[in-house]
């Protein structure tokens, strides 16, 4: 568990690497980025960093006693504070005051991480602030947060700044061809529903939730080609049930409508995402020319866009939805069936 597997997030990686090195360690930083983009392995990483009892340049060595047991999660001077149900309260930082009084009992920090800092109630951030003021000498605290506005100024303005990136897809798909050996077909999909976060590739690796939620989906998008323009308003309603982040949903008809385009150019199928789809894409790519495909794809590009612009979301839904329909009735059109 070295730097090295840390996957992109270069400028943080060294960052904390040069302040070891150079043994100019703070007592407070703030790791902050997107969920699963890495922030807790890199807090651990440093943490076995600062407590590494080799004597080699590049530290951790990830081979003496102290990485080893860091590794196993018994070291008794590196503590994760996490949520009790929603939020972090203000015991849960007493309690991390009480163990900060006592020197490390193995290394050289006593290092605490606080994951999803920003769930701190305003009395637990207010309590931390004192050891952000007078920390011991051997005090390491090291808070994680999506958002860094959500943390207390007072905080924020002690702490040094890290940031993390949403990773590359290229970066992701890599990760995932290194950890899920012999389900290649499926590491594309993965990725391109990860939103730059190796925890959410992970997470819908796993889930049964992701593959219901894409079955449904599909079946909706599908639907358009066939249905009656009134119809379009039910599809857009059964979307909208789904109570999905709309960059998220549009995504789904993002990577659909650019399989399609990919199967109509390329009988191979190489890079397409909905692996397990290869017919119905090969059926819809016979459908569609690709004038229309390149529509309908700068249809749902122009939707994205316009969401982020705060546009109202039944109604853009709506408005692309018999856009896409419009194209079809062309199609359908100019071959003389409707
Ligand atoms: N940049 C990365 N390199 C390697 N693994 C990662 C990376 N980002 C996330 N992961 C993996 O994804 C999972 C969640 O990562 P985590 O470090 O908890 O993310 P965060 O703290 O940003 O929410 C872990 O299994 C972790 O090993
Ligand atoms: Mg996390
Ligand atoms: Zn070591």
């Amino acid at each position: 568990m070295g730097f090295d597997e840390i996957v992109g997030q270069s400028r943080a990686k060294k960052f904390l690497i040069n302040s070891l090195k150079k043994n100019r360690v703070g007592h407070a930083y703030l790791f902050v980025g997107p969920e699963g983009t890495g922030k807790m392995l890199t807090a651990r990483t440093f943490a076995m960093g600062l407590n590494c009892s080799a004597n080699t340049a590049v530290k951790p060595c990830d081979r003496c006693l102290s990485c080893k047991r860091i590794q196993k999660g018994i070291y008794p001077d590196i503590k994760i504070i996490e949520p009790q149900g929603s939020s972090i309260r203000i015991e849960q930082i007493r309690e991390l005051q009480r163990e900060a009084v006592t020197r490390p009992y193995e290394g050289r920090k006593k290092v605490f991480i606080i994951d999803q800092g920003d769930k701190m109630t305003v009395e637990a951030g207010n309590c931390l602030l004192k050891t952000f003021e007078e920390p011991p000498e051997y005090v390491v605290i090291i808070i994680l947060t999506i958002n860094e506005n959500m943390i207390l100024p007072t905080l924020l303005s002690r702490a040094q700044i890290v940031t993390f990136d949403p990773l590359p897809l290229g970066e992701i798909e890599k990760y995932l061809y290194d950890r899920l050996k012999g389900s290649d077909d499926h590491i594309k999909l993965y990725a391109a529903f990860s939103e730059g976060s190796i925890g959410r590739a992970l997470q819908i690796a796993e889930s049964d939730e992701f593959t219901e939620l894409r079955e449904e989906i599909i079946k909706l998008i599908q639907k358009v080609s066939s249905c009656s323009m009134k119809d379009v308003f039910k599809i857009s309603e059964a979307l909208q049930k789904k109570d999905m982040d709309m960059n998220n949903l549009l995504d789904f008809f993002l990577y659909w409508y650019r399989d399609v385009l990919i199967t109509k150019t390329d009988s191979s199928f190489a890079g397409i995402v909905n692996y397990d789809k290869k017919q119905e894409l090969f059926d819809e790519s016979r459908i569609l020319d690709y004038y229309s495909l390149l529509t309908i794809l700068k249809t749902i590009q122009d939707t994205q866009k316009a969401l982020q612009a705060q546009a109202n979301k039944a109604l853009t839904l709506d408005v692309m939805l018999m856009e896409i329909k419009g194209v079809y009735e062309n199609v359908h059109g100019s071959r003389g069936k409707i």
